[in-house]
C-alpha cells in the first residue's frame, strides 16, 4: 500500500513541477513538446547507452518503452548517440559537441551509465565522467530528484533490518550543475613550501540555492511536506549562504516544515532512522554522497531512477547506478533501474502518467513473481540475468 500511496504523491509532483515549469520563472516555456500524427503522439529521445553494463540494461529498457507506447498509442523516435568511455574511443571527447546538440535537440534524453577501468587512469578533464557533468551543465538540469524507497518484496535484501528500513520514502533533490563539481578555480597547482597541491572551489549563489530551495519545497508539498536542508554551516561558509537561502525561500512556503542537518549527521541518521526523512535538499557532492547511503536502503543501488531537470527543455533520466564494469557484458546486471528511469522520464517529461505507472507496475509485477537478478537474490527466489529480465517485463507489458 505504501508504494502505491508513494506512487500517488510522485504523480501529483510531477504535474506540480510541470506547471511550475511551464509557469517558468524566466518565462520560459513547459518541457513538453509532442508532436500529434494521426493521432499519434510522437516524442524523439535521445539514447546515450555510454559504458559498461549501459548497453545491456538499455536494451531492456528500450523494449519496454516501445512496448508500453504501442499500448499507450506514443510513438517514440530514438537516436542514439555517444558519451563517456564509448565516446573517448571514436571521437577522442567524452562529450562531442554533436551529442549536446542531439540531446538538446530531442524531447528528453535516457542515459544508462559512464566510465570503467580502461579510461580510470587518464587525466580528469579527458575522462567519462566529464562527459556527463558536460551533459547535465549544458542541458542546464540543476535539479536531481532522487528517489529511495523501499519496495516491500525488497525490504529483506536491506543489508539493514527490517524493523528499520519498512517504510522508507526519501526523495533526495540534489543540486546538480553547481558546487565543487563546477566551482572554480580549479586545478593542481604548488603551494609556498615547494609541495604539489590540488584544489577545488565550493561556491554556491544565492540563485543556484533560491531555484533547487523552490523545487524541494514543491516536491515536499506534494508529498509528506517536510524537507530537511542538508550542509556544512558549522564549517563552509558556502553552506551558511546555502542554509540562509534556504530559510529565506521558505517564507514562501510556510506550510512546510523545514529543518535543517548537518551533513555528517544526515549519513548518520539515515542509516539509524531513515523514515524520518522525507525529502532532503543539498549540494551537489553532498547528494551524490547522501544518495548513494540512501540508495542501500532499499536493498539495492541496481534499483533506483533518477530524473534530473531544469526550468525548461529536455531532462536527463538517468539509474543512480553506475557502469558496473566487473560484470559488463555478463547478462548479470539488473536492467530496472534503467526501466524505473524510463517512467520517470515519461512521467515528469511528457505527462504520460499511465504509461510511466504500466512500466513501473512492470517492475512489481516480475518481483511479485519472485524474479531477481543477483543484486537483490534472496533465498527461495528466481535468479535471473538481465536479458531474462527483459523478457519478463516484456511479457507483462504485452498483457
Ligand atoms: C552520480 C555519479 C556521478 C556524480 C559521477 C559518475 C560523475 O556518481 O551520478 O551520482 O558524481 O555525479
Ligand atoms: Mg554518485
Amino acid at each position: 500500500m505504501e508504494t502505491t500511496s508513494a506512487r500517488a504523491r510522485t504523480w501529483k509532483t510531477s504535474r506540480a513541477l510541470k506547471e511550475n515549469a511551464t509557469r517558468g520563472n524566466d518565462g520560459t516555456r513547459a518541457r513538453m513538446r509532442a508532436v500529434r500524427t494521426n493521432a499519434k503522439k510522437e516524442y524523439s529521445l535521445t539514447i546515450l547507452p555510454g559504458d559498461g553494463i549501459g548497453p545491456e540494461i538499455m536494451k531492456v529498457a528500450l523494449a519496454c518503452v516501445t512496448e508500453v507506447g504501442r499500448k499507450h498509442d506514443l510513438k517514440f523516435n530514438y537516436t542514439e548517440a555517444l558519451v563517456g568511455g564509448a565516446a573517448i574511443d571514436k571521437h577522442g571527447t567524452p562529450l562531442p559537441a554533436e551529442t549536446l546538440a542531439q540531446c538538446k535537440a530531442s524531447d528528453a534524453v535516457l542515459l544508462a551509465a559512464i566510465g570503467g577501468y580502461k579510461w580510470d587512469s587518464l587525466p580528469s578533464a579527458q575522462r567519462p565522467e566529464q562527459g556527463l557533468l558536460g551533459l547535465r551543465a549544458g542541458l542546464g538540469v540543476f535539479a536531481n530528484l532522487r528517489p529511495a524507497n523501499v519496495l516491500p518484496q525488497l525490504i529483506d535484501a536491506s543489508t539493514l533490518r527490517r524493523d528499520v528500513v519498512e517504510g522508507t520514502d526519501i526523495m533526495v533533490v540534489r543540486e546538480l550543475t553547481g558546487g565543487i563539481y563546477f566551482g572554480k578555480p580549479k586545478g593542481f597547482g604548488v603551494n609556498e613550501a615547494g609541495e604539489r597541491i590540488g584544489f577545488n572551489t565550493m561556491v554556491y549563489s544565492e540563485r543556484e540555492v533560491d531555484r533547487i530551495a523552490k523545487v524541494a519545497f514543491e516536491i515536499a508539498r506534494k508529498r509528506k511536506g517536510r524537507v530537511c536542508s542538508v550542509d556544512k554551516a558549522n564549517v563552509l561558509e558556502v553552506s551558511q549562504l546555502w542554509k540562509e537561502r534556504v530559510i529565506k525561500v521558505h517564507e514562501n512556503y510556510k506550510d512546510i516544515e523545514l529543518s535543517h542537518m548537518y551533513v555528517d549527521n544526515c549519513a548518520m541518521q539515515l542509516i539509524r532512522r531513515p523514515t524520518q526523512f522525507d525529502t532532503i535538499v543539498t549540494g551537489n557532492i553532498f547528494g551524490d554522497i547522501l544518495s548513494d547511503a540512501a540508495s542501500m536502503l532499499t536493498g539495492s543501488i541496481g534499483m533506483l531512477p533518477s530524473a534530473a531537470i531544469g526550468l525548461s527543455g529536455p531532462g536527463l533520466y538517468e539509474p543512480v547506478h553506475g557502469s558496473a564494469p566487473d560484470i559488463a557484458g555478463q547478462d548479470k546486471a539488473n536492467p530496472l533501474a534503467q526501466v524505473l528511469s524510463a517512467a520517470m522520464l515519461l512521467r515528469y517529461q511528457f505527462g504520460e502518467e499511465a504509461a510511466a505507472a504500466q512500466l513501473e507496475k512492470a517492475v512489481n509485477d516480475v518481483l511479485d513473481d519472485g524474479y531477481r537478478t543477483g543484486d537483490i537474490m534472496q533465498p527461495g527466489k528466481t535468479l535471473v540475468g538481465c536479458r531474462k529480465m527483459g523478457e519478463l517485463l516484456l511479457t507483462k507489458l504485452s498483457k
